[in-house]
C-alpha cells in the first residue's frame, strides 16, 4: 500500500512529496521525492515492536540545511571519492565540482541527494527519476536515471537503480542510509554485530583516497569475516582505523561465478534482536561508522546524533575507479544501460 503526502517545498520553490510504503506485515518506509531520501524505515523487534531503524530529520529544511551526511539520500553520479575533483575518459580531463577537500565527493557541490525526483508510485513501490544534465557538476553525458524502491511481504526493500547516457561518462549510484537497529536516537551501534562477506580491502590514503593497494582484511581491524561487535575495533590502533576515526572503507566483495546477488553484510543487534541482510550484485561496500556525526541538528524524533549513532552500509564501485584503471570500470558508454540492484532485507532472532 502507498500513501502520499505533501513534505514541504524547497528553498528553490519545488513542492516535495512524501510517500509512504506499508506492507501486509505492517513494515513501513518513507521515502520523499528531495534526493529520494528513505526517512524512516519501521520493522519490528523480536517482541514485535516496532522502530524506526534509520537515522533522517523531522523537516525538510533540515535535510536542506544539513546535508552533510546524506542521512538516506540516492548518492550519483559518483559515489564515494574522485581525488583532486578530477578524471580522464578517452583522452579528456573533466573538472568536477569539488566539495571535500580538493577531492569530490558523492557526486560534488550538488548531487543527486539535492535533487527533486520525478516520482511514479504502483501498488508495491515507488520510481524515482531524473534527468542530470550534460556537464553537471562536471560530468560528462546528459544521464538518464531511475531508481525503482520496492517494498516485499517477506520485509525486504529492494533498490534497483539504472542509468542511460548520450555521452561517455562514468556512474556509480548508492544509498545513504545509516542504520541503527536498537531504533533511531536510543543507543551507539558499537554493539551491533557485523559480518562483511569480504577477504580484501581497498587501503586508502589520509584523505580516504584509495593508495591502489587491495589488502587482506586477515590480521587487522577490518576483518568481519567472522561476525564481531563493531565496537571492539572502532576504536583500533590500525593506521587505516586512526585516520578515518574508525570505518570509513570499501570491502572488495567476494563474488560468486557466475556473478549474482550475494549478502554481502549481515547486521545483528542483540537489544533489539533485529537482523539487517545487505544483498547485492555490487562488487564494493563502504561501511562507514558514522564518525563524522557531530551532533549538529537534531533527529527524527528530536535527539541530536554523534559518532557512531547509525552505520552505512553502502553498496558501490570501488572509490576513484576513474583513475584507477586497475580497479573494474565504471564507464557507462552510449547505448548500453547500467543496471545494479540492492536489498536490505530485515528480520528477528530472540536474543
Ligand atoms: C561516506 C564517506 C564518509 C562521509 C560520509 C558522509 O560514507 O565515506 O567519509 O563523508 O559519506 O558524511
Amino acid at each position: 500500500m502507498i500513501a502520499k503526502t505533501p513534505f514541504g517545498v524547497t528553498v528553490n520553490g519545488a513542492a516535495v512529496d512524501l510517500y509512504q510504503l506499508t506492507n501486509a506485515q505492517g513494515m513501513q518506509v518513507k521515502i520523499i521525492t528531495y534526493g529520494g531520501i528513505i526517512t524512516s524505515i519501521r520493522v519490528p523487534d523480536s517482541f514485535g515492536n516496532m522502530a524506526n531503524v534509520v537515522l533522517g530529520y523531522p523537516t525538510l529544511s533540515d535535510y536542506e540545511r544539513l546535508s552533510d551526511p546524506y542521512f538516506g539520500a540516492l548518492i550519483g553520479r559518483y559515489a564515494n571519492r574522485l581525488a583532486k575533483g578530477k578524471f580522464t575518459l578517452d583522452g579528456k580531463e573533466y573538472q568536477l565540482s569539488v566539495n571535500d577537500g580538493l577531492n569530490t565527493l558523492h557526486g560534488g557541490k550538488t548531487g543527486f541527494d539535492k535533487v527533486v525526483w520525478n516520482a511514479v508510485s504502483s501498488a508495491h513501490g515507488l520510481t524515482l527519476s531524473h534527468r542530470s544534465p550534460d556537464g553537471d557538476n562536471g560530468f560528462p553525458g546528459s544521464l538518464m536515471v531511475t531508481v525503482a524502491y520496492t517494498l516485499t511481504d517477506d520485509n525486504a526493500l529492494h533498490l534497483e537503480y539504472s542509468a542511460t547516457t548520450d555521452q561517455p561518462t562514468v556512474v556509480n549510484l548508492t544509498n545513504h542510509a545509516y542504520f541503527n537497529l536498537s531504533g533511531e536516537g536510543t543507543r551507539d551501534i558499537y554493539d551491533h554485530i557485523l559480518r562483511i562477506n569480504a577477504d580484501h580491502f581497498t587501503k586508502s590514503d589520509s584523505q580516504l583516497i584509495p593508495t591502489g593497494e587491495i589488502a587482506p582484511v586477515e590480521c587487522t581491524a577490518l576483518d568481519f569475516r567472522v561476525p564481531k561487535a563493531i565496537g571492539t575495533g572502532v576504536r583500533s590502533n590500525d593506521p587505516q582505523i586512526v585516520a578515518a576515526r574508525g570505518y570509513d572503507h570499501n570491502w572488495v566483495l567476494n563474488q560468486t561465478e557466475p556473478p549474482s546477488l550475494i549478502t554481502a553484510a549481515r547486521l545483528y543487534d542483540p537489544h533489539s534482536g533485529r537482523i539487517l541482510e545487505v544483498l547485492t550484485d555490487q562488487i564494493g561496500l563502504q561501511f562507514y561508522s558514522g564518525n563524522f556525526l557531530t551532533g549538529v541538528g537534531y533527529g527524527s524524533s528530536g535527539r541530536s546524533y554523534r559518532q557512531s549513532d547509525g552505520l552505512a552500509l553502502e553498496t558501490q564501485h570501488y572509490p576513484d575507479s576513474p583513475n584507477r584503471p586497475e580497479f573494474p570500470s565504471t564507464v557507462l558508454r552510449p547505448g548500453e544501460t547500467y543496471r545494479t540492484t540492492t536489498i536490505y532485507k530485515f528480520s528477528t532472532v530472540r536474543a
